[in-house]
């Protein structure tokens, strides 16, 4: 019977062995084989992505994180899932295991932070360039490909600005030029989103935020084509990455309420947006809400769905008084993530750069233009509003 994702979420695994609904966390190191020819035979099934329900050593998984690749496998439609031990291993192991001295990478301006300073700061200093897209202008990215450009980083929406891309054009282009893809899809997860199936190489996403979703677990989710399948795996293994077994049982017992979740997430988000959408001090909301827009025909073109994460844009010419909105709200934890059950907020300065940080080079808004990050959490949204319209008195 072919069960619908929905269904196979509530069912991926049975515990054969000690009659729990759950998988058991194995945590291992050495792995014991019956003969030395047993275990050979079986390093020869891992070399060639054979399905095998146990890995030879340790330092490549255990019956737990393999359960986990098996649901994301299926999930994401891939050839194979890599997992690491957070989300951000999973982007460095992308562009670590295929880029090389010599290459360019594209990247969309409006990435994760960390995925813009890999970019900018870490491969460099291995004669890999990055160049960064206007992710609102199809033909920027067009125009900066080169002979070199081996890999196109894209997120979609964007971090903090939300921007949406014409996902279908941007692999048109890549396959015609015979460049590899790379798709941040936290955002979407696979269940609104399969980029695979759209032609992307690889599709990421960090386990930390939906997949687990209780803001208590760190992991990402690297699902690949066969394409790129061997190169990934040469580093993978040879580079360490690993996810725990412990943190593997947490984000597959996440993943079991995903689709419930991230419902539950957009529901409230839509009513929190249309208390937002009539407050004279917030200047845009930055998620696919209006019908007329570009980024919503964008998100209703790919996605069959969204959740909680979006921007506020607040005009005003005393930050002071924004950052006492954020730190008045009282259901609103200040902090990085999200994806978890609960409500977050962060006052984003996108323009800051330092050693560490880049600054965005293709902004649209102005000095005293201020962007809130609002994650929607699982609360009464009632009692969400009731909070913002309490702390939204303090901006002035
Ligand atoms: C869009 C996006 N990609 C990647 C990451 C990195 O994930 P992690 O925090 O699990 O390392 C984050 C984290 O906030 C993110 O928001």
């Amino acid at each position: 019977m072919k069960k619908s994702i929905s269904t196979f979420l509530k069912h991926p695994t049975k515990d054969n062995s000690n009659r729990s609904a759950n998988p058991p966390v194995t945590r291992a190191s050495t792995i014991l084989f019956n003969s030395m020819q047993e275990l050979v035979d079986h390093e020869k099934k891992t070399k060639s992505n054979k399905k095998i329900s146990y890995y030879s050593y340790g330092r490549y998984g255990s019956t737990t994180t393999i359960e986990l690749e098996n649901i994301l496998k299926r999930l994401e439609e891939a050839y194979h899932v890599f997992l690491t031990g957070t989300g951000f291993g999973g982007v460095a192991l992308a562009i670590m295991s295929l880029c090389r001295p010599g290459d360019e990478i594209l990247v969309s301006d409006n990435v994760y932070g960390p995925t813009k300073e890999i970019s900018e700061h870490l491969i460099k200093e291995f004669n890999i360039d990055a160049k960064f897209y206007n992710p609102d202008d199809f033909n920027d990215l067009k125009d900066k490909i080169t002979k070199k450009t081996k890999m196109i980083l894209v997120e979609n929406p964007g971090s903090n600005t939300f921007e949406f891309q014409d996902l279908s054009k941007i692999v048109k282009l890549a396959k015609r030029k015979k460049i590899i893809t790379f798709l941040d899809n936290t955002w979407g997860t696979p269940l609104y989103l399969k980029p695979l199936k759209l032609g992307f190489d690889m599709s990421f996403c960090s386990a930390t935020k939906y997949f687990s979703g209780h803001s208590d677990a760190m992991g990402g989710s690297l699902a690949v084509n066969k394409k790129v399948f061997k190169k990934v795996m040469f580093f993978y293994k040879l580079s360490g990455y690993r996810m725990s077994a412990d943190e593997a049982y947490l984000i597959i017992r996440g993943l079991r309420t995903l689709d419930i979740r991230l419902s539950k997430h957009y529901e409230n988000t839509k009513k929190v947006i249309n208390f937002l959408k009539k407050q004279k001090k917030i200047k845009e909301i930055l998620y696919p809400h209006k019908p007329s827009s570009k980024n919503y025909k964008l998100w209703k073109k790919y996605y069959t769905g969204a959740n909680g994460l979006f921007s506020i844009v607040i005009k005003s010419k005393k930050k002071t008084s924004v950052v006492k909105f954020v730190n008045k709200l009282e259901l609103f934890g200040i902090g990085y993530s999200w994806g978890g059950f609960e409500s977050l907020v962060l006052l984003q300065d996108l323009r800051i750069k330092t050693k560490y940080t880049v600054a965005r080079k293709y902004f649209r808004f102005a000095k005293d233009e201020h962007i809130v990050r609002l994650h929607i959490g699982l609360e009464d949204p009632k009692d969400l509003i009731d909070d913002l319209k309490k702390s939204l008195r303090y901006i002035k």
